[in-house]
């Protein structure tokens, strides 16, 4: 939710900043902004657009765009519409302190009356611009530089923000501070350059050294010197340099024509990465064992656990309902699935001896993050499942494992999906082998499964003219069901999400037999119903038989099948097969042809699949 850019250094501050605001757009891009301190005349230049970071760069042509100082900002609309006149950054009334903002103000109202009767005005709606006035007006009533006057009005908000900041007196300078919403630092090894990220996307081709800053830290960035940071009461703290590094190729298309078709074919390749190392060869022979350095870190905290609670949000916590079958089947531990959302309010009941897995694929999810702290509050361990490398959740957890799927730049997230649950299955394998809870024949069986599954998705990807000539048939549809059971029911609900994200069409994932209770009522000859319907266990033919009742009532079905399935496609319109695998890891395979139909069906109704509307890849408000 909104990306901040900063930079300040001997180089061209606009051309850093445009390409930041680029790999940062998935976070938003609804309105762009920059600010730079002139190199001529030191005067602050401030170019707005709504839109994308595109329009942006068309308004700021032919302007001046000189300067090595400079801040930029790529909005999701919190308070106030998507307007030039709400974008970032924001002024203060002086004309020389300018402001980015990630985050939400909650006391911004009292602030704002407060401010204005001390003769200040507005011009937008937005939270943003009353920080910045409450930070112009600080720093006149203390007579300060910019660092202590952020400092000093950061003391009296409420809220989650990320900002950065530069006074055009104090070319020399940029200020920037952080509360519950993302925020990095890279820095030069001679202090030379200093690049400000809302995640290391946008610093990782110039420094992979980089600073975290922690909740309420002021960190003030001055020419050539050593970087100062200081909690809001202005005692300064010792800051570790982290060394982080991306793999960049994966900030680009590579030749596919939208992220997300990009990532859905990364699948075989990054769910490798993810089990290299991980799924290695028993030392007593050469049957496949599973090491997860958490697992063995944290041993007896993990096989003492009489429940474990999952956290998470919107693919994430699909994920979360496939790993709760996962470590239930392998582990026979009650697992519960919670939205972080709710599972943050709703006094949780929490014994010091339950685990919590968060999982989240940015690490920056708000509401996670909070349900994090609560759990940990609560006395739990907490394993984080991510994939930002360095994220605040991957940080606060007490143990975890990363997902190692690179960046997922499209907001409708794939390859982050089949990382979490490949991550699941390692868990619950891990888990249940040391409790002794699974067989070791089955242990070896799943884990040789799931070392085949990269060549298996290779194998769905073949399918993908097909079913894009497929979804060219559905363009029409206003709605879509989408149903499955058992292991399966997940993925109906991931398979509907994707549509919905990208296609703007409503769709429900549902349980295929719990259907009967209301969703069947939308049945007729227009309704695309989805079977998720592999033939390896007993509920099969319960999806069969659910399947003719959609028949009867004339709905139009495409089935995802297993390889040779002929009974369910002499029954229906159109199928998808998958290769055969074992029952708790054919999430794996049937996820792949669903977000294929998603990405071809958005794409035949010319939408744009990679930033659709009103959503955000990074949800770092509540
Ligand atoms: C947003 C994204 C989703 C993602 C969800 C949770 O809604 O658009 O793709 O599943 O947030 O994000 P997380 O980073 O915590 O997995």
């Amino acid at each position: 939710m909104c990306g901040i850019v900063g930079y300040i250094g001997p180089r061209q501050a606009y051309p850093i900043l445009i390409k930041g605001l680029h790999r940062l757009e998935y976070r938003g891009y609804d309105s762009a902004g920059c600010a730079l301190i002139s190199d001529t005349d030191n005067h602050l230049n401030i170019y707005k657009a709504k839109g994308k970071v595109s329009d942006l760069e068309r308004s700021a042509t032919g302007k001046d765009i000189s300067g090595s100082v400079g801040i930029a900002h790529t909005r999701w609309a919190t308070h106030g519409e998507p307007s030039e006149v709400n974008a970032h950054p924001h002024l203060g009334r002086s004309g020389y302190i300018t402001l980015v903002h990630n985050g939400i103000i909650e006391n911004y109202a009292t602030l704002r009356a407060q401010l204005i009767k001390k003769g200040f005005s507005f011009k937008s709606e937005t939270d943003t611009e009353v920080l910045v006035q409450l930070i112009e007006y600080t720093q006149q009533k203390l007579n300060c530089g910019l660092g202590n006057a952020v400092r000093n009005a950061l003391r009296l908000v409420i809220g989650a923000y990320a900002i950065a900041a530069i006074d055009s007196r104090r070319p020399h300078e940029l200020v920037c501070a952080r509360k519950s919403s993302p925020l990095a630092i890279g820095v030069v090894d001679d202090n030379s350059e200093f690049f400000i990220g809302s995640d290391a996307a946008p610093i990782a081709e110039y420094t992979d050294r980089i600073i975290y800053l922690k909740d309420e830290e002021v960190a003030v960035i001055t020419r050539d010197a050593p970087i100062k940071v200081y909690d809001l009461k202005g005692h300064e703290a010792e800051k570790e340099i982290q060394h982080v590094s991306l793999d960049l190729a994966m900030l680009d298309h590579e030749g596919f024509p939208h992220f997300m078709l990009k990532e859905i074919f990364d699948q075989p390749k990054v769910l490798t990465d993810c089990m290299r190392g991980r799924i290695v060869e028993s030392p007593y022979g050469h049957q496949p064992a599973v090491a997860l350095s958490a697992v063995t870190r944290h041993r007896r905290e993990l096989l003492r656990a009489k429940r474990i609670v999952i956290v998470s949000c919107g693919t994430s916590w699909h994920a979360g309902l496939i790993g709760k079958q996962l470590i239930e089947h392998f582990c026979r531990i009650p697992v519960e699935v919670a939205y972080a959302s709710e599972f943050r309010y709703s006094e949780p009941v929490i014994e010091h001896d339950d685990v919590v897995i968060a999982i989240s694929q940015s690490g920056e999810t708000a509401d996670t993050l909070a349900a994090l702290r609560t759990a940990k509050d609560h006395g739990a361990l907490v394993y984080g499942i991510v994939n930002g490398v360095g994220s605040s959740i991957a940080r606060e957890a007490d143990t975890g494992t990363y997902i190692h799927v690179g960046p997922e730049i499209g907001v409708a997230s794939t390859k982050a999906f089949t990382g979490q649950v490949t991550v699941l299955a390692m868990l619950a394998l891990a888990l249940g082998i040391a409790k002794g809870t699974v067989s070791q024949e089955e242990y070896e069986t799943t884990l040789r499964e799931l070392s085949a599954i990269p060549a298996k998705i290779e194998r769905v990807l073949l399918q993908n003219d097909k079913i894009r000539l497929l979804a060219e048939n559905f363009t029409y549809a206003h709605n879509f069901l989408y149903l499955g059971r058992g292991c399966n029911y997940p993925v109906a609900l991931e398979g509907a999400l994707k549509l919905k994200e990208i296609s703007y069409i409503h769709a429900e994932g549902y349980p295929a037999a719990e259907m009967k209770h209301g969703p069947i009522a939308l049945v007729d000859r227009e309704m695309p119903v989805v079977f998720v319907a592999t033939n390896h266990d007993a509920l099969y033919q319960k999806t069969i038989s659910n399947m003719q009742e959609i028949i009867s009532r004339h709905g139009r079905i495409i089935a995802i099948v297993t390889e040779g399935d002929e009974q369910v496609k002499a029954m229906v319109h159109k199928t998808i097969e998958v290769p055969d695998t074992i029952s708790a890891l054919t999430p794996l395979l049937t996820v792949i042809p669903l977000q294929l139909l998603a990405y071809h069906i958005a794409v035949a109704k010319g939408l744009d699949v990679d930033q659709p509307r009103n959503l955000a890849k990074s949800v770092t408000v509540e």
